[in-house]
């Protein structure tokens, strides 16, 4: 099937430092519901997820839990993979960073650029926040704090090896210029070049203090910084760098990585840096979403403030919750979750209008004809193109929302349609037809009509 269009979209990895919540979980099904989309458009797609398993956070909290961080992460994934199993997610493969095949790739990208000169060794010194795997020089702390999530940083002061981010400033600046869709939406654009003009310093990669991470292969008593190991993961899963696959000519570069707004520096300024440094071509386009957030915070493990997706799908099922989290949440913006949103979701688009189109035209369809429509047939023009024109042209309006993933506008479209059907089982009174043995070949237009609009929007 080499001849069809591919489409590779890929999620974050995820932390597996505790059970991930309703937040990695509107990022992964936002990816899901592209990844089917394209799939049903023919497109031959390769769907990556998995988890991100160094960094000195695991290790801390492998050993207040008196185990290996390898046994650690290992309890944890499963719980991953159980709830995109919940959620119904149809990854195509999940990639582990402990996995053999992604270390080796790790190690010969770190060489590589070693050797070309990209990686050169100096000294560290700044601070560290451990929940963001992040290091910061003094003048990029917020009130003596980590710019990005506000909390407590630790001095560092060490060898290390460095990469040389700041050569790349000018391509990545004409990168974001020529590419105007490389960043979506658009206004995160702008921030990224506003940060990469404030003068961009090169990337600390590696570290002593940590243990639990990729050995450096020239220099093992250093560990590859976790991003570093992280954002390779995107081209070992295709087989880069290693046996395991080869996919890479296949599906490289990345029609879409899917990211949260937090983790978008990464993504624009140290990746395509590493593509252009091992010269690889760059990913086709990142989206950036915002947060769920709970009271107003970002919902976080380290904040306490999660909703579990394993209880909320065990009560309302996995399509409520796919439904909610992708109809409320906009690209880029941040949306609150509450039980009580999503309740007034499930009832009112779910149950009350979807729900009550299928039950009824699929009851009237039962009593009137015992399931099968008859041929004969009674259209009234004008009446029934109020209903199938938008039916019709729904599918492109549809495909344009997810070209631009805009999840949220797609259902929106969808569900206009919905309520436009509803409606027009009131303006054609089908029980006032069934009555009228003359008036069979129109209620059967009806019918017709209705079945195929629910077929229509349900399929998409
Ligand atoms: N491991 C890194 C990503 C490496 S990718 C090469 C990481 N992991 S994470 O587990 O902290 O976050 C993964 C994704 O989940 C991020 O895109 C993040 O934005 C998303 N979310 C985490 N909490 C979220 C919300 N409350 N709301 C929406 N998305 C959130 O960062």
């Amino acid at each position: 099937m080499s001849e069809h269009k591919t489409f590779y979209i890929t999620t974050p990895i995820y932390y597996p430092s505790d059970k991930l919540h309703i937040g990695h979980s509107y990022t992964t099904v936002a990816c899901d519901a592209l990844a089917r989309f394209k799939r049903m458009q023919g497109y031959d797609v390769m769907f990556l997820t998995g988890t991100d398993e160094h960094g000195q956070k695991i290790q801390d909290k492998a050993a207040d839990a008196g185990v290996t961080p390898k046994e650690y992460v290992d309890k944890i994934v499963a719980t991953v993979k159980d709830l995109w199993k919940l959620l119904d997610v149809s990854y195509d493969r999940f990639i582990r960073t402990t996995d053999d095949y992604h270390m080796e790739s790790c190690q010969k990208i770190f060489t590589k650029l070693y050797e070309q000169g990209d990686i050169y060794k100096g000294e560290y010194i700044g601070h560290y926040c451990k929940p963001c795997e992040s290091f910061w020089t003094d003048s990029q702390l917020v009130d003596g704090k980590c710019p990005d999530c506000g909390r407590e940083v630790y001095d560092a002061h060490e060898e290390a090896y460095f990469f040389k981010t700041s050569k790349y400033a000018d391509r990545l600046l004409k990168l974001y210029e020529e590419n105007p869709q490389f960043i979506q939406p658009e206004s995160r654009k702008n921030e990224m070049i506003a940060f990469i003009k404030q003068g961009l310093q090169d990337t600390c990669v590696s570290r002593t203090s940590v243990k639990w991470g990729i050995p450096v292969p020239f220099d093992p008593k250093h560990t590859m910084y976790v991003w570093v190991d992280a954002l390779s993961n995107y081209i070992s899963a295709l087989g880069y760098g290693n046996e395991k696959y080869h996919d890479y000519d296949k599906f490289w570069p990345a029609d879409l990585h899917m990211v949260g707004k937090e983790i978008l520096r990464f993504h624009t300024i140290l990746w395509p840096a590493m593509l252009m440094a091992l010269d690889l071509p760059l990913p086709k386009h990142l989206a950036v979403h915002g947060w769920i957030t709970f009271n107003g915070q970002k919902m976080s493990k380290s904040i306490g403030n999660v909703v579990d997706p394993l209880v909320l799908g065990e009560r309302y099922g996995a399509d409520a919750i796919r439904y909610h989290i992708l109809r409320e949440m906009a690209l880029g913006a941040d949306s609150s979750f509450s039980n009580e949103i999503m309740i007034n979701r499930i009832n009112a688009d779910l149950a009350n209008d979807l729900g009550n189109l299928v039950s009824r035209t699929v009851a009237m369809a039962e009593k009137y004809f015992g399931g099968t429509l008859p041929e004969c047939r009674e259209a009234d023009e004008e009446l029934d193109a109020s209903l199938i024109d938008p039916a019709l042209e729904l599918r492109d309006k549809v495909a344009a929302y997810m070209d631009q993933t805009q999840l949220n506008n797609a259902l929106a479209e969808i569900f206009k349609v919905i309520s436009r059907a509803n409606k027009y089982i009131d303006e054609t009174t089908p029980w006032i037809l069934g009555k009228d043995e003359s008036r069979k070949a129109r209620l059967a237009s009806v019918l017709y009509n209705l079945l195929e609009v629910i077929r229509i929007t349900t399929t998409l």
